[in-house]
């Protein structure tokens, strides 16, 4: 038994091991572009690793199903504590798994099924979880889209009010995955009220900067809001419900349990209540301020060499690059920057294909590498080397991703993590 619990995991599972070592020297030695991608600090990786794991645990503190609950009620209270601190409202639910069970339970919370939903579309950058038709959203809910302008990729407001007042949505709700630009909660409140419906705000991209003061926040506006902790949080993977307005808090918490999870993960809440101490730092704002600053220092050097921006340029962690017009699809340039060590994701752009082999869109993201330490020189560097690399997708000359290659790994080396 002593081997239990003290043989080293290479010993005990060299298979499960080898591919963790593997991992960890992929993150060491790739420049990380994937929006929804953050690198967690030392205290994170304890808590995940912590033996709190081991406990089973179902309802709030104070009000457990089993004993043995007393370190974890002290861990999830600062979690909710800090989480109602940090983003300034009343109530906090620190426990749904990942934002889309978070978003799920406040459907549970506020809608019956058939009920009619009105996001933003896929394709402008939503997300899956919002009533998109292969998700559990889109089957249970009558949902409905509003988009963006094609000239310009913003939000087309006046679009958005009109379908709201046809539709009479139960719930308006903003948020996405690919949408680089500010969103105006208070247009989208009035327009929800106008029409008698509740407003979800979907921050899981932009808590981060939003904990940082260097994006709005939308809990003054909206009705819920609910987030994940990784992204721009620099957290574990998980979610959480944001309200101001008190008289939900009962339904919600029923809503999470025992209405769409069971027993709560007690290393992820732990891991959240440290996430969210850092975020209260003053560190974590300079690091925000950064993040917006290398987002728009990206988002200036691709647009100064000729590419296309969605949006016309970023107020977040991300740039949306639209290549439809140099005939090049995302996964031909995602695989030309991954040859140099660099990772990002292809996406849809607004009024693309719905086939993921024909995106014209490539999503980059800073959050990550602003961790690392990389500042507005090295993405300028950066944002030069990904410019030449989109140029070479023509041509695939080997000696410019080489070139690119080395010096990417020059970053990662002189930006080291987890040594
Ligand atoms: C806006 C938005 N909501 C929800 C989610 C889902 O989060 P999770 O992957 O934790 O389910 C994402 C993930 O990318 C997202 O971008």
């Amino acid at each position: 038994m002593l081997n239990f619990f003290h043989a080293d995991i290479a010993k005990t599972d060299p298979l499960v091991s080898d591919a963790l070592n593997g991992e960890l020297h992929r993150q060491q030695t790739q420049i990380e572009l994937i929006a929804s991608e953050n690198i967690v600090s030392r205290a994170v990786l304890d808590a995940l690793a912590h033996p709190i794991t081991n406990k089973t645990l179902e309802g709030y503190p104070g009000s457990r199903f089993h004993g043995g609950g007393e370190f974890v009620d002290i861990i999830e209270q600062a979690a909710i504590d800090r989480a109602k601190e940090l983003f300034a409202c009343d109530y906090a639910n620190v426990q749904p798994h990942s934002g889309t069970q978070a978003n799920q339970a406040v459907f549970f919370a506020t809608l019956k099924p058939g009920d009619s939903i009105l996001s933003l579309d896929l394709a402008a950058g939503g997300h899956l979880s919002h009533g998109a038709a292969p998700n559990l959203s889109g089957q249970w809910f009558d949902s409905h889209h509003y988009g963006v302008d094609k000239e310009t990729g913003l939000i087309d407001y006046d679009a958005a009010e009109k379908l709201a007042k046809s539709i009479q949505p139960k719930l308006l709700i903003a948020g996405g995955s690919a949408y680089p630009r500010a969103i105006d909660f208070e247009r989208l409140s009035h327009i929800t009220k106008s029409v008698g419906a509740l407003f979800l705000v979907d921050m899981a991209h932009f808590a981060g900067l939003v904990a940082a003061g260097v994006q709005a926040s939308p809990i003054p506006h909206a009705d819920l809001v609910t987030c994940t902790t990784t992204k721009t949080m620099r957290g574990p993977r998980g979610g959480i419900i944001l309200t101001r307005d008190t008289s939900w808090a009962k339904k919600l918490q029923s809503a999470i349990f025992p209405g769409v999870q069971g027993s709560l993960h007690s290393q992820i809440i732990a891991a959240k209540a440290v996430c969210l101490g850092e975020a209260l730092s003053d560190e974590f704002k300079t690091y925000g301020k950064q993040v917006l600053e290398n987002a728009r220092t990206l988002a200036q050097v691709l647009s100064d060499r000729g590419f296309n921006l969605v949006g016309g340029g970023t107020d977040s962690h991300m740039v949306l690059l639209n290549f439809s017009n140099r005939d090049l699809r995302g996964q031909q340039v995602q695989d030309m920057l991954a040859k140099a060590n660099i990772t990002s994701n292809k996406n849809p752009v607004p009024f693309d294909s719905k086939k993921p082999s024909e995106w014209a869109g490539l999503r980059l993201g800073v959050s990550a590498a602003t961790t690392r330490g990389l500042g507005k020189n090295e993405f300028i560097e950066l944002g030069g080397i990904i410019a030449t690399l989109f140029e070479n997708c023509e041509q695939q000359d080997k000696a410019v991703v080489e070139a690119s290659r080395s010096r990417v790994l020059a970053l990662c080396e002189r930006f080291p993590i987890y040594q």
